[in-house]
């Protein structure tokens, strides 16, 4: 009903905007309002133009001279353009009039761009950064399909990103990526192709610099809510977009239209060298390197070290954390399988909506109060580990852990490039795992299918320099992007169809009774030292199927949810949780049976934008992040021998952080409850 519904009023705006075109394009040709160009300045540019949006998305700009009147000095047919004018007039306000009334009718998709107001990021130590882009040059277009070459039998040609490990035996390959960036980092700060922009674009969009619009196109009035595409759905279609631009960006300025980024496959537990920092980004490399190399990186986790995803820099500071290679792939394993295997709903590896007004950017809080909560999904939750073990840990000249270890500096690195290159890879595999999750064992992995979705829209630099409009409906299916990855699947098949150890007998039995069990909305706490709650299970209803894709309940998903965890926004935090197994401690290994996964949070300076940048962000400074988290349990409860919905079980979180703070501050929440998706 609703969707007929919107469909129509759709058609009719469609209707009204392309007549409305046509109109202004008459009068336009007769009258010869001033140029629209880009100012210098993006923050004075709200007032040179008006938009206004079709169902279809094509902006349409109206110069402000038209709408009040000034128009030039028709010759022939005056009185014809004044009819047109009128006619134009009234026909906008019907369009705003339709464009409101839609909005009630559905949430509104969060509209961003690199313009506008946009803010110093404050840091622990030394100057607070800017980053903020340059001013686009010309008139911001909308994003169009790449074009892919095919090959004479009609196979479409893409551009492949292959492994790390494997490139790097490739002198040829590691002195054009090396070239690519040389060149890169060579061009001027006035370009928004630059290196130091390009770190920019993440910076400010995940550092809250900029503020989410309230209409389409890149100068919709501004909200109020910072923008934040982290701890939300908007993490995996943002950063491959960002990839997208960035990989074409390196091509064009080798001149080479099938340049294609690395993708560093540290998931990887078969091939030796797959999840180690992979070389060709290290000093002595053999081949010229440099543009590839960054001195702000954990040395110590150089090679033969490989990538722990179980990793926790206080453990390994107090020199706690000494596992075997084996037991450390055996672990990643299953940090793959419960973050990505189990996660079978768009919200639990997506990330939870991000929609105007949804503001999840770091603040000074009390908990109760009426933010929204960010909610990460298992894939950025186990992105944030690799980040964390790069950077510079543990060293009081760099409280900031640059650059991977704070999404502020993270992009610095061209490490981060690739990093994100397999975080994209891991979305287009997540949706080819078969559902070894729920009872029907039929329910397919898919994107969220929500409007609210499809039609968030961003702004990126493309390598001609042009602002482009993306939305995230255009960035789903990698091979219209014109890229693919290499099948790396045996590898990916050890983690998919991972089997954790048995479970143990006592945990098979364990007493949830014996457990206190959360205080709703009340005074929940996560210390140190690990904390077990009950937790009580009801059987999921019809209800609990609305809206989640699926027609029955036995293609729901159980999760066990942490609501409203209060984080410091400038600590590392870590909650590996446990079912039916209260003994779990830090050191406890994570590819037990009853593991069912981790949260974590990394970093992030912000933007202050009440107060000067002086005055602002330090480490002692009482700004939180509000997130909920999710535990995704069919699986495990299988493996407890748990097949009803009677049985109640316990809930044991094992707290790794946090790193700067003194061991006895911990965390708060307001509920852990059994949640379906
Ligand atoms: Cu926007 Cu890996 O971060």
């Amino acid at each position: 009903m609703c969707d007929e519904w919107t469909q129509m009023s759709n058609w009719t705006i469609c209707v009204v905007t392309e007549r409305l075109r046509s109109l202004l394009k008459t009068v336009s040709s007769r009258s010869s309002p001033r140029e629209l160009q880009p100012t210098e300045n993006p923050n004075t540019m709200d007032t040179d133009m008006t938009t206004s949006v079709s169902s279809f998305g094509s902006l349409i700009r109206i110069p402000q001279s038209l709408l009040h009147g000034k128009v030039g000095s028709g010759r022939s047919s005056a009185s014809k353009t004044r009819q047109h004018l009128k006619w134009a007039v009234y026909t906008c306000a019907f369009v705003f009039c339709l464009q409101a009334l839609l909005e009630v009718v559905e949430a509104d998709p969060v509209l961003a761009s690199s313009l506008g107001s946009c803010k110093p990021v404050p840091v622990l130590k030394g100057a607070p950064l800017h980053c903020c882009l340059p001013a686009p040059k010309r008139l911001t277009i909308r994003f169009t399909f790449p074009f892919i070459p095919r090959t004479l039998l009609g196979r479409p040609i893409l551009r492949e990103r292959k492994p790390a490990h494997i490139l790097q035996k490739d002198p040829e390959y590691v002195r054009k990526y090396n070239l690519a960036y040389a060149r890169m980092k060579a061009l001027p700060d006035t370009d928004p192709r630059s290196f130091l922009n390009q770190w920019r674009v993440h910076c400010s969009f995940c550092n809250e610099a900029f503020q989410q619009r309230k209409t389409p196109g890149p100068l919709g009035p501004e909200t109020g809510v910072l923008l934040q595409v982290h701890y939300s759905w908007t993490f995996l279609p943002w950063h491959r977009m960002y990839l997208y631009y960035h990989e074409r960006i390196l091509a064009s300025l080798i001149n080479d239209p099938t340049f294609a980024l690395p993708f560093w496959n540290w998931d990887n537990q078969l091939d030796k060298d797959a999840a180690k920092m992979p070389a060709m980004f290290l000093p002595k490399f053999g081949i010229p390197n440099a543009a590839l190399f960054d001195e702000f990186r954990n040395s110590n986790h150089y090679p033969p070290k490989i990538l722990y995803l179980g990793y926790n820099s206080k453990l390994e500071a107090e020199g706690q954390q000494n596992l075997t290679d084996q037991q450390i792939k055996y672990e990643n394993l299953c940090v793959m399988y419960n973050q990505v295997t189990t996660k079978i709903s768009a919200r639990d590896f997506l990330g939870g909506p991000y929609v105007v007004g949804t503001d999840n950017s770091a603040a000074t809080v009390n908990v109760s109060a009426g933010e929204t909560p960010g909610e990460s999904g298992g894939m950025e939750s186990v992105h944030n580990v690799a980040h964390e073990w790069t950077g510079l840990i543990n060293d009081p000249d760099h409280p900031d852990n640059e650059d991977m270890g704070n999404f502020i500096y993270a992009a610095r690195d061209p490490i981060f490039y690739t990093h994100h290159s397999n975080v994209d890879r891991l979305w287009d595999v997540w949706k080819t795992i078969p559902d070894k999750v729920t009872k029907s064992g039929i329910r397919k992995r898919m994107d969220y299918m929500s409007r609210d979705f499809l039609d968030t829209e961003f702004t990126f630099f493309d390598e001609n320099q042009n602002m482009v409009i993306v939305k995230v409906r255009d960035s789903l299916d990698s091979s219209k992007l014109g890229y693919k990855y290499t099948d790396v699947s045996e590898s990916d098949k050890m983690w998919i169809y991972y089997e954790p150890l048995p479970a143990q007998e006592s945990s098979k039995t364990c007493n949830s009774s014996e457990y206190p069990a959360p205080v709703p909305s009340g005074y929940n706490y996560i210390g140190m030292d690990p904390v077990s709650f009950k937790l009580d299970r009801r059987a999921p209803t019809t209800e609990d199927c609305r809206g989640k894709g699926v027609n029955n309940v036995d293609q729901l998903q159980e999760d066990v949810v942490l609501e409203r965890v209060k984080i410091p926004h400038l600590e590392y935090a870590r909650f590996d949780v446990f079912i039916n197994y209260p003994a779990a401690n830090r050191w406890t290994h994570l590819y037990m049976s009853e593991y069912v996964g981790t949260f974590t949070h990394l970093p992030s300076g912000m933007v202050d934008m009440s107060k000067s940048v002086s005055e602002s962000s330090s480490e002692s400074d009482d700004k939180f992040r509000i997130v909920t988290i999710r535990y995704s349990v069919n699986a495990a409860l299988k493996r407890l021998g748990i097949t009803d919905y009677n049985t109640d079980i316990v809930v044991t979180v094992v707290s790794k952080g946090k790193r700067n703070s003194s061991p006895t501050t911990g965390f708060t929440f307001s509920n852990l409850k059994q949640d379906f998706q």
